[in-house]
C-alpha cells in the first residue's frame, strides 16, 4: 500500500516522482475524451491538488465521471511536476475510489458562497477556501500564542470557567444553576435561595480569567490564561460574541509601560508568525477581503505603536471636527468604536495604545493614578477592528482597592482571596486581555467576527 500524504506536505516539501495516496474532497471535475482532471483538497493546504485521470482507468465511467463537488475520494498514483505554466505538483492517477457520495442539494456549489450564506451552513463551511484559510491561520495564531509566552518564561494557567465573581463588574454574566426554573426555592424575603443551588451560592460563567490569573502571577511570576470567555451583553455587532476566547497574561513586578511593551511584542509576534507560516492563506484572504492589509501589516511590524493618554485622545477626536454617528466625546465618557477606529485608521494609521482612562469608566481593579481621576489602564486599538486589547496595572494597595470596591458596590466577602494578595507580599503587577477573535480578524482581514470562530454564539443564536 502506498503512503498517504497530506497536501501541505506534498506542496511544502515538493514531493515528486513518488508513489502515494491522498484523501480529500472533490473541488471540481473536468472531463474530456482523454480522461479527467479531478481537483481535490484535504483541508491541510490552501492549494488544491490536481489529479490527472486517464479514461482507460477501470472505473472511469462508473466512478470518475459521476464525481461531483463535495464527494470524498481516495486517490492513488504518482506525484509529478506538472506541465503547466506555473510549476506545481500533480497526481498521475492509477486508482481512484469513491469514499462518500454527495446526495442532492449539497449547499456548497461553486457560486453560492457569500459569507452570509455560509454562516447558515457553518457545519460545512470549513470546506471552502475562505474558511480553510481563516481556520488554519487561527490554529497558527493559537500555537504562536503558546510559543510566545512559553519562550518568555510564562506558565500556561487554566483558570476556572465557573466563577462566583464578576471580574469586569459589568453584570454581563450567564448564570450557572441547577435550580428548577419553574419552582425555585425561596428564602424568608421571598427571593430565590441560592444557598440551595448546586454550589450553595450564585455562580456564573467567567467574563475573564484575570482575577484568578493574578493569584498565580503573584506566586509564579508570569502566567497567562487562554480560554473561553462568556458575556451576556446584548451586542449584536460584527465585533462582539457572547462566547469568545481571550488570552490574558499577568506579570508580577510589571508596570503599565512593561505591560504596553509586552502587548506590542505579542501582537507583532502574531503578525509575523502568520506571515511566516501561512503566506498562502494570508495572500488569499487579503486578496479577497482586504487588498491593502498585507502591506499595512508589514509596516506595523517595522514601526513602534503610537502611545497617547486618554485625555490626549479626547483632544484629538474633538479637534478633528469629524462627524461621528454618536457625536464627539467629552472627557469622562468612554470612546465609541467609531472614535477608536478614527484614531487607529485615520489619525495615526497604525496601532495606538491609549492609557490613563477616567476611573469612572473602568473596572475596580485598576491602579489609581496620582491625579485621583484616572487609572493606569491601557487599550490597544488597531485599524479595521478598534479595541483588540484591554489591560492595566493592577491596584496593589489594599486600602485603595477596598475603598474603590465599596464605591462600586462590590461585596468584599466575595473577593476576600483577591484582597489577600494585597495583604501578603503585595507587589506591583500588570496584565491584559487580547480578544483572540479580534486578533484573527485583524490579521486575516475578515470583517465579521462571526466568520473567525467555528460556531459563533450571539444574542438569539446558538445554532449548531
Ligand atoms: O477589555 P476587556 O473587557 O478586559 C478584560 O476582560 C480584562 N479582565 C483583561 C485583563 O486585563 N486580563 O476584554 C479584553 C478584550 C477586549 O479588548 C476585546 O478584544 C475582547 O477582549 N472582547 C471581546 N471580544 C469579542 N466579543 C466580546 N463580547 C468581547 N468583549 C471583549
Ligand atoms: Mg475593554
Amino acid at each position: 500500500m502506498s503512503r498517504r500524504f497530506q497536501l501541505k506536505e506534498i506542496f511544502s516539501k515538493e514531493i515528486k516522482d513518488t508513489e502515494g495516496c491522498v484523501k480529500g474532497w472533490v473541488k471540481s471535475v473536468r472531463t474530456a475524451k482523454w480522461g479527467a482532471f479531478v481537483v481535490i483538497n484535504d483541508g491541510s493546504a490552501q492549494k488544491d491538488l490536481q489529479c490527472v485521470v486517464d479514461a482507460t482507468l477501470a472505473n472511469f465511467e462508473t466512478t470518475v465521471k459521476q464525481l461531483t463537488i463535495g464527494c470524498s475520494v481516495s486517490v492513488t498514483g504518482k506525484l509529478v511536476e506538472s506541465q503547466g505554466k506555473v510549476k506545481s505538483i500533480e497526481m498521475q492517477t492509477t486508482q481512484i475510489e469513491l469514499i462518500g457520495n454527495v446526495m442532492e442539494d449539497y449547499p456548497l456549489q461553486k457560486k453560492a458562497t457569500s459569507l452570509e450564506f455560509l454562516r447558515e451552513v457553518a457545519h460545512l463551511r470549513s470546506r471552502t477556501n475562505t474558511f480553510g484559510a481563516v481556520f488554519r491561520i487561527r490554529h497558527h495564531l493559537a500555537f504562536a500564542t503558546h510559543k510566545f509566552f512559553h519562550d518568555r518564561g510564562f506558565f500556561y494557567l487554566h483558570t476556572p470557567i465557573i466563577t462566583s465573581s464578576d471580574c469586569e463588574g459589568a453584570g454581563e454574566m450567564f448564570r450557572v444553576s441547577t435550580l428548577d426554573l419553574k419552582n425555585p426555592p425561596l428564602n424568608d424575603k421571598k427571593q430565590i435561595d441560592f444557598t440551595k443551588d448546586y454550589f450553595a451560592r450564585e455562580t456564573f460563567l467567567n467574563v475573564s480569567g484575570q482575577l484568578e490569573a493574578e493569584t498565580y502571577a503573584l506566586g509564579m511570576g508570569a502566567v497567562y490564561t487562554f480560554g473561553p470567555t462568556f458575556r451576556s451583553e446584548n451586542s449584536n455587532t460584527a465585533r462582539h460574541l457572547s462566547e469568545f476566547w481571550m488570552v490574558e497574561p499577568e506579570v508580577a513586578f510589571n508596570d503599565l509601560d512593561d505591560n504596553a511593551q509586552l502587548a506590542t511584542d505579542y501582537l507583532k509576534y502574531l503578525i509575523s508568525y502568520a506571515m511566516e507560516h501561512c503566506p498562502e492563506e494570508m495572500a488569499f484572504l487579503h486578496g479577497n477581503y482586504s487588498p491593502d492589509l498585507g502591506k499595512t501589516l508589514m509596516h506595523v511590524l517595522e514601526s513602534p505603536f503610537e502611545k497617547i493618554t486618554y485625555t490626549n485622545a479626547v483632544e484629538i477626536i474633538k479637534k478633528s471636527n469629524k462627524k461621528f454617528e454618536y457625536g464627539t466625546v467629552e472627557w469622562g465618557k468612554d470612546l465609541q468604536t467609531e472614535h477608536e477606529r478614527f484614531l487607529a485608521e485615520e489619525h495615526f494609521k497604525r496601532p495606538v495604545i491609549v492609557t490613563d482612562y477616567p476611573k469612572a469608566i473602568k473596572a475596580f481593579y485598576m491602579k489609581q493614578g496620582q491625579d485621583g481621576k484616572t487609572v493606569r489602564a491601557m487599550d490597544v486599538l488597531v485599524p479595521g477592528v478598534g479595541e483588540i486589547i484591554g489591560g492595566s496595572q493592577r491596584e496593589d494597595d489594599l486600602e485603595k482597592l477596598k475603598t474603590r470596591m465599596k464605591e462600586m458596590h462590590l461585596p468584599e466577602e466575595n473577593y476576600w482571596w483577591y484582597l489577600d494578595l494585597r495583604r501578603f507580599g503585595s507587589v506591583p503587577h500588570a496584565g491584559f486581555g487580547l480578544g483572540f477573535e479580534r486578533a484573527v480578524m485583524y490579521i486575516t482581514g475578515m470583517t465579521n467576527i462571526r466568520d473567525v470562530i467555528a460556531f459563533p454564539r450571539f444574542p438569539r443564536n446558538a445554532e449548531f
